[in-house]
């Protein structure tokens, strides 16, 4: 059932074209020129009537979240805040019945994403649920579900589900702008014509995976790194970090590029792996100017780079990896596949079970 892989998390990195394809499939209008989510009950009034969203999550859906955070400011300019859910549910949250509470989760049965569900309910607020199990805890207590399409995942580190909960919020950022008026047609458009791409590329990225593999072999050797990024790169680097700390067992830290200098420069020696992610036009030059900071007390910097802008970046980083052109916002659909592949190849090479890491299970539903 691993058809051919060696591991059900590779086969499951390996099925995110189709599971992109999959989520998007019937939610595009036939012209491909909005967006249309029939699974979701409220009226067009009812979303213009949304004064703000809180996103709550647990572990990768917690950092779908951040990017769908700003994926929803950008596109519908509604402030949303991105809480963890244990969290979340016991800091008393102002929640008002115009706030939209969106929970998401894998498994639909993470308990404190439960909770917190539940919580948003008694406030009045109208919860949306985004998860890949029809008929979980998490589906049959929201207002409004939207499925993604990733298919059973069996390895404990997601992979195919947080992608395609990335997809699910560009669907739904889209979605909410068509009815608040935030972004005119040829916009939308614009952005359902690169969504259209994304399996292609990510295929690209994975005709890569024995570049990705070496780069693996040799983080493996280290206890200790660092990712970088700003905005939704900071966004994708951490999950890379999760990723990576969850089956590899080494340790690291994501980091906003522009707060290293407050604190963790310090920890920077010679030969350290600093893994950054720099895929947003308008702040190269900001994100360089850290790696540079980094280099010169010894780190040894991977920069993930957006096709085109490799010379520019090359020059100051040690190894580079090239992701295909797409607009910023979605770039996180792209940037976090060689990640994915970096912890499971270190995974493989420090001889650990890559399906099953040590004290961690699938499914939360304790406390
Ligand atoms: C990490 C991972 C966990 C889950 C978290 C929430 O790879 O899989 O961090 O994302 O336990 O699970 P769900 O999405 O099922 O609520």
């Amino acid at each position: 059932e691993k058809a051919g892989f060696d591991h059900f998390m590779l086969k499951e990195i390996f099925e995110q074209p189709k599971a992109y394809r999959n989520t998007m499939m019937g939610r595009i209008s036939d012209d491909g020129r909005s967006v249309e989510l029939k699974e979701i009950g409220m009226t067009a009034e009812q979303i213009r009537g949304i004064r703000k969203v809180h996103i709550v999550a647990c572990g990768t859906a917690f950092h779908a979240g951040l990017v769908g955070k700003t994926v929803i400011e950008d596109l519908a300019r509604i402030p949303v805040e991105t809480d963890v859910a244990s969290e979340y549910r016991y800091r008393s949250p102002i929640i008002t019945p115009d706030t939209l509470v969106i929970v998401v989760s894998q498994s639909g049965e993470t308990a404190d994403t439960l909770a917190a569900l539940r919580e948003a309910k008694r406030h009045g607020a109208r919860v949306l649920a985004i998860t890949n199990v029809v008929g979980s805890s998490v589906a049959r207590e929201a207002d409004d579900v939207i499925i993604t399409q990733a298919g059973p995942e069996i390895a404990v580190a997601s992979t195919k589900a947080y992608t395609s909960q990335l997809i699910a919020f560009y669907l739904l950022g889209l979605y909410l702008a068509q009815n608040v008026g935030t972004r005119d047609e040829a916009y939308v458009t614009d952005v359902l014509m690169a969504m259209n791409e994304l399996p292609e590329q990510v295929e690209r990225i994975l005709d890569s995976a024995d570049v990705l593999k070496q780069i693996a072999e040799s983080v493996a050797k280290h206890n200790n790194l660092f990712f970088i990024g700003r905005g939704v790169d900071f966004a994708v680097a951490q999950e890379g970090s999760l990723k990576l700390k969850e089956i590899s067992y080494i340790h690291s830290e994501a980091y906003p590029a522009g707060e290293l200098k407050h604190g963790t420069l310090a920890l920077i020696e010679e030969d350290i792996p600093v893994i950054s992610v720099i895929t947003q036009e308008g702040l190269y030059e900001k994100t360089l100017s850290n790696i540079k900071e980094v280099k010169a007390r010894g780190a040894h910097v991977l920069a993930l780079v957006n096709a085109g802008h490799e010379e520019e970046v090359g020059k100051s980083v040690d190894e580079l990896f090239s992701i295909p052109k797409t607009l910023p916002i979605l770039a996180p659909a792209l940037s976090v596949v060689p990640l994915q592949l970096i912890a499971y190849y270190a995974s493989l090479a420090r001889g650990n079970d890559v399906d099953k890491p040590r004290n961690l299970a699938k499914s939360v539903t304790v406390e």
